[in-house]
């Protein structure tokens, strides 16, 4: 079977794809309808089938005779710590802690917050709740109370599961002050707060009354079964940034991911059961939800948690040494990752220290990956490092390579090809099919395949305005693209104000949100700008009040403070520039394209729509001095 044969059969006749790529997972009942609508006249996969997600990643494979095997590593170097869990074991710890949320009154259809660091107890909750058909949404780590707020009122939890810490390189993140204070903001009141107590700072469990101990909880529970959901039954929430400042509750359904994910597994990553594959990512974020924790489980390959960096824990080379020692056969990063090792060993002088004889494939995605770390990659570690591309909203890739099939072949600065269910287009403004070599807009024609989106968590308003009333007929994705002549494209970033911070997808609305609410400012626009080592990073450019006395060093440091403290560190917000005036349009829209190329000191055409060209010249002038402070 050619690559290619499979994309026509899954875009012609999608319900016969489908169904037989359904018959590849266990279904406690097979669907008999694989493709309807709903309510709102949107696509719905496999209605009437039932299943379970952690029946799928665990019981199954216990069932099958495999469990003795290692379902789960957790290397941590960051703690000295090395686990390895079997899928008896892993089933153990899971079935008792849905035990556990099944005392607290948690039942099918309630909706549970996961804010934890990368440890093995994080996918044990993940699951427990997927056991037990609580729809869970797992909030990174490294947001700022003010996010988690935000997720807690709009999906309104049953229970909220922490940690008492992360780490990150040497320092200790203690969670539980973030979390109170999350919870003093919140107006909607968790119930049930569970801890899992990690020892690593002090006085921490019992920092606030009401606390539920995880392991205690854990110890004290019967273990409970799986229950049968429908295909359609959410799994999990995951809040991504969109082009307001409040996050979009991406709800994600059972059926249609399961589906999806163990085609990846085997058409995508090429990777065989009882192999070992390492997703790199956090839990918090997309990759990590299907690629961390359900594709490798479904497809029965060990999964790696790990909870370090690239460099600095301790070198350069713990990746390396990672695949090495636990013999991974495929990876995932984020080019980021493979950009800060370039820099920290440009020779690969540490890759030499591994024996890399079973690792097979690196996968990229997450930010646009530049050919200069590609070619590093394909001269130090000597085996393919293929670019592809995808959203939280897909869940699993959307171009890429068919990997089994060797006309796919990588072509360097292109995230690959459509893969099958994904009917990509490039579109101009008004519509219109552009020709090869145009950059336009990145369309999808729908239905979406399996495993996309179910839509945005109560607001399906909000989901069609986001994605689907741009163009009729067709999903739009926010990213500008490319189409060559064989098919490949090339992104060319997004198109709206949501940025890429070392692959974290962050938005620019919502900290213009933060920066506009600093009581010396009158108005702003906050950019990604390119960088190095992160792809991008935000840049902020303000106008103060009339009459402001606040020097511009005080202002930029109060502002890049409050940016750590309402979105989080990870937003990486360090320059603000203040400005006189912001450049506009006639009609009072700031142009912050025309901001970003002339801080990336990149050409540029001057807006026909723009107010007065003369503030171009200002604009450029701030900048030099800027970049000379
Ligand atoms: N909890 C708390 N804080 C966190 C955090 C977490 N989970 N993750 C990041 N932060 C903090 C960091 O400590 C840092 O804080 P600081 O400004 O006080 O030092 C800040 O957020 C920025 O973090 P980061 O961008 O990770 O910078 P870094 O210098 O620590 O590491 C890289 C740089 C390139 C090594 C790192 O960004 C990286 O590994 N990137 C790859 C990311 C990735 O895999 N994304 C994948 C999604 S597919
Ligand atoms: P997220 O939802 O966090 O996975 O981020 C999705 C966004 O990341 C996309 O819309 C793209 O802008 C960007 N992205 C993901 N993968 C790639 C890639 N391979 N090349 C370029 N941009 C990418």
């Amino acid at each position: 079977m050619k690559a290619k044969d499979l994309f026509y059969r899954s875009i012609e006749d999608h319900e016969t794809f489908w169904k037989e790529q359904a018959k590849e997972i266990s279904w406690f009942h097979f669907p008999g309808q694989i493709i309807s609508k709903d309510e709102n006249d949107y696509t719905q996969w496999f209605a009437d089938g039932k299943l379970n997600m952690c029946y799928l990643c665990i019981d199954k494979h216990i069932e099958d005779g495999f469990g003795e095997e290692i379902a789960i590593i957790y290397d941590s170097p960051v703690t000295n710590q090395k686990l390895k869990y079997t899928y008896h074991q892993a089933k153990e710890e899971i079935s008792k802690l849905a035990g556990g949320l099944l005392s607290l009154g948690l039942k099918k259809g309630d909706t549970a917050v996961i804010y934890m660091p990368m440890i093995p107890q994080t996918l044990f909750s993940m699951l427990a709740c997927a056991r037990i058909g609580v729809i869970h949404n797992v909030v990174f780590g490294g947001f700022a109370p003010h996010e988690l707020v935000v997720r807690i009122d709009d999906c309104k939890p049953k229970a909220l599961i922490t940690a008492t810490a992360g780490v990150e390189i040497a320092k200790r993140i203690p969670y539980l002050p973030l979390v109170e204070k999350a919870i003093e903001l919140a107006q909607d009141k968790v119930e049930n707060i569970i801890v899992f107590n990690r020892k690593l700072v002090e006085n921490q469990h019992e920092m606030f009354d009401g606390l539920i101990d995880y392991e205690e909880l854990v110890q004290n529970s019967k273990p409970a079964d799986c229950v049968s959901v429908e295909s359609n039954h959410p799994l999990y929430l995951l809040y991504t940034s969109g082009t307001t400042g409040k996050p979009k509750g991406i709800t994600r359904d059972s059926g249609g991911y399961a589906t999806a994910l163990k085609f990846s597994m085997k058409y995508i990553y090429g990777i065989e059961p009882g192999e070992t594959f390492w997703a790199a990512s956090d839990f918090g974020w997309a990759v990590g939800h299907s690629y961390t924790v359900y594709g490798p489980l479904i497809n029965r390959n060990t999964t790696i948690i790990f909870e370090g960096k690239p460099i600095m824990t301790p070198d350069a080379g713990t990746f390396w040494r990672i695949i090495s020692e636990y013999k991974v056969a495929a990876m995932f990063t984020a080019p980021t990752a493979i950009r800060a090792i370039k820099k920290e060993d440009p020779n690969g002088e540490l890759v030499k220290k591994y024996d890399l004889s079973n690792f097979k494939k690196q996968f990229l995605a997450g930010e646009r990956c530049d050919v200069s770390t590609l070619d590093w990659f394909a001269e130090h570690i000597g085996v393919p490092a293929i670019d592809h591309w995808w959203q939280t909203e897909s869940g699993s890739p959307m171009l890429g390579l068919m990997t089994f099939d060797n006309d796919y072949k990588i072509k360097r600065a292109s995230a690959g090809k459509p893969i099958p269910g994904y009917d990509i287009k490039i579109f101009d403004e008004n519509g219109y099919e552009l020709d090869e070599h145009k950059e336009g807009y990145l369309v999808i024609k729908l239905p979406l395949p399996p495993g996309a989106m179910l839509g945005i968590w109560n607001d399906y308003d909000r989901f069609e305005k986001s994605y689907l009333s741009q163009y009729k007929g067709y999903y739009f994705s926010g990213d500008g693209a490319i189409k060559d002549e064989d098919g490949y494209i090339f992104i060319t970033g997004r198109v709206d104000d949501v940025i890429n911070v070392a692959g974290h997808r962050l938005s620019t609305s919502e900290m213009e949100e933060v920066v506009s609410s600093h009581p010396d400012v009158a108005e702003c626009a906050v950019v990604g700008i390119d960088d190095n080592l992160r792809g991008q990073v935000p840049f902020a450019t303000v106008v103060l009040k009339n009459g402001s006395q606040i020097s511009e060093i005080d202002v930029e440091k109060q502002i890049v403070s409050s940016i750590r403290e309402k979105i989080g560190a990870v937003a990486v917000l360090k320059s603000v520039m203040v400005v006189k005036r912001l450049p506009k349009t006639r009609s009072g829209k700031i142009l912050r394209k025309l901001i970003r190329t002339i801080i990336d000191g990149r050409d540029f055409q001057i807006p026909s729509t723009i107010d007065d060209e003369k503030i171009i010249d200002e604009l450029k002038e701030k900048i030099e001095q800027y970049k000379t402070n």
